[in-house]
């Protein structure tokens, strides 16, 4: 009874404090007189009548810097500064679900319903049944409180399910530089992952690509039952940041009512660019690459409010845009230290058509031991080790001069690849259930015996000459690129047969 009326009360403030903007630099602005938290919302009322939405980021001698939700453009000195509250919240609910809204939690997807409100005003629909006003930073979970991850989620994409399946409640990452098919991945996932509810956050992104990934990637089938949170590049980078503690708001109230959520945000890196904004204008020194260390303080806090609940859970998939393809860049440093996995999307095999680019080389789920079988995590073992011997003689494939014979566990990788390539490629329409991926995994390892390796069968003068080159093949591991043309102990040059 009451809960609502009680929960609008409590966010009132009665005390109107007050200041003035007394200078503005860049993207923040100081005011004088007005006493407020860091956190806290406030209201720019200009004195041509603009309302703007701002927050406390900190403080210059005795004034606050704030940076507004809009654009900074119209604010003068002079303009007065209102205090309206600490904790912004958002209406979450079922009402959401199949729903697209902008960073304030206001759904952008019907006629007349969009622009930006206020900071602290999301309005109030008349609220739907199901529903709670949550606050956007998120309650601290009791780590104790948290179940253990005992249960693999299916994503329905092969190369994850069979390599590093997921947990329910597990925290991945994606990484790759741009255009290496993180978008597509994630919009498989939000349509194939077994949980009833996705909640995604797309964050920084060109607002063309934000309907790609609602249309192509996604699909209608995977909106049905998504609830997705928007905020593009263009939009001040306080509300890229809030779009991305909304989305884990949102996702965290389905979780306390015990459900199995999947989390998607694209991209995480998006969300550290902007926060770097803030932390640059509120006067905080650079360090890594320009980014301050509030940048990692919030990914920290927002990485970490997702996975297990004491009841439901999130399972996550956070996109991590790697600048040159650097393995090393600092926000991928950090968020992969505090993830619980990651795949590596790669350009060369992007390159190579074979998508998803998931590279197993180069990825890892650290959950995987606990929530599949023996025999699963074996043949996922053997299937990675198979790759790596493969990629040691790939380049001699292909110049058609590697020579079976030298070492039977690389022929035996080199004859199962055609099977490994078709359990990993996956066309983005294709959901495949956790059960056949784990069979069709176990028959990729296990690939009917023939004399020579079907893709790269010699002639039968190759065939025979193989005793004498036997060197070559065991010395492959170590050749690599045009090095091994230039075949070493004078072996024969080997000619990849017609037939
Ligand atoms: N599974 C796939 N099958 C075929 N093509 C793909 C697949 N995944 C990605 N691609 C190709 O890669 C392009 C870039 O993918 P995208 O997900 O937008 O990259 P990113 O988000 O990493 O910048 C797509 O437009 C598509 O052509
Ligand atoms: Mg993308």
């Amino acid at each position: 009874m009451f809960r609502r009326e009680r929960e609008v009360l409590e966010g009132l403030n009665p005390a109107r404090v007050c200041g003035e903007i007394s200078r503005v630099v860049g993207l923040a602005a100081e005011s004088h007189g007005l006493v407020a938290p860091v956190g806290a919302q406030c209201e720019i009322h200009s004195r041509g009548g603009a309302v703007l939405g701002a927050e406390v980021v900190g403080f210059r001698d005795d004034g606050a810097i704030v940076v507004p939700y809009g654009d900074i453009r119209g604010i003068a000195v002079g303009d007065r500064i209102f205090y309206c509250g600490e904790v912004p919240r958002v209406l979450a609910g079922d009402h959401l679900i199949g729903r697209v809204l902008n960073s304030a939690g206001e759904p952008i997807d019907i006629e007349g319903r969009s622009g930006p409100t206020a900071a602290g005003e999301v309005p109030l629909p008349a609220a739907p049944r199901r529903s709670a006003r949550v606050p956007i930073h998120g309650a601290r979970l009791n780590p104790l409180h948290r179940q253990r991850i005992s249960g693999p989620l299916a994503t329905g994409v092969r190369g994850i399910d069979g390599l590093f399946t997921v947990g329910r409640g597990q925290r991945m990452g994606i990484f790759s530089g741009s255009g290496v098919g993180k978008s597509v991945l994630l919009g498989m996932i939000g349509r194939g992952a077994s949980a009833p509810i996705a909640v995604i956050g797309l964050i920084g992104e060109r607002g063309r690509e934000v309907r790609e990934f609602l249309e192509r990637d996604l699909g209608p089938e995977g909106c049905r039952r998504a609830v997705v949170v928007v905020a593009t590049g263009d939009e001040p980078a306080l509300r890229r940041v809030q779009a991305a503690l909304v989305a884990t708001a949102i996702a965290e109230y389905f979780r306390s009512r015990g459900e199995d959520v999947v989390f998607l945000l694209d991209s995480v890196t998006r969300v550290a660019m902007a926060q770097r904004e803030i932390g640059l204008s509120a006067g905080e020194p650079p360090a890594t690459r320009g980014y301050p260390p509030s940048t990692f303080a919030l990914l920290a806090k927002l990485l970490e409010r997702t996975g297990p609940g004491s009841r439901g859970s999130i399972t996550a998939f956070y996109t991590v845009l790697v600048e040159a393809d650097d393995l090393h860049d600092p926000v991928g440093d950090a968020v992969r230290g505090i993830l619980d996995g990651h795949i590596w999307l790669s350009r060369d095999m992007a390159s190579k058509g074979h998508f998803p680019a998931i590279d197993p080389l180069q990825s890892i789920s650290r959950v995987m031991p606990d929530v599949v079988a023996a025999d699963h995590l074996r043949a996922a073992r053997e299937l990675i080790s198979m790759v790596a011997r493969y990629r040691g003689v790939e380049d001699l494939l292909q110049l058609g001069a590697y020579v079976p014979g030298g070492d039977p566990r690389v022929d035996e990788a080199v004859r199962a690849w055609p099977a490994i390539e078709l359990l990993l490629k996956q066309d983005p329409r294709e959901k495949t259930p956790l059960e056949e991926t784990v069979r069709r995994l176990q028959e990729a390892i296990r690939p009917p015996r023939r004399a020579a390796g079907a893709a790269n069968s010699l002639s039968a003068a190759a065939q025979a000459a193989a005793g004498r080159a036997r060197a070559v093949a065991v010395a492959a591991p170590a050749v690599k690129g045009p090095a091994s043309i230039g075949l070493p102990g004078g072996a024969p040059r080997l000619k990849k047969a017609s037939g």
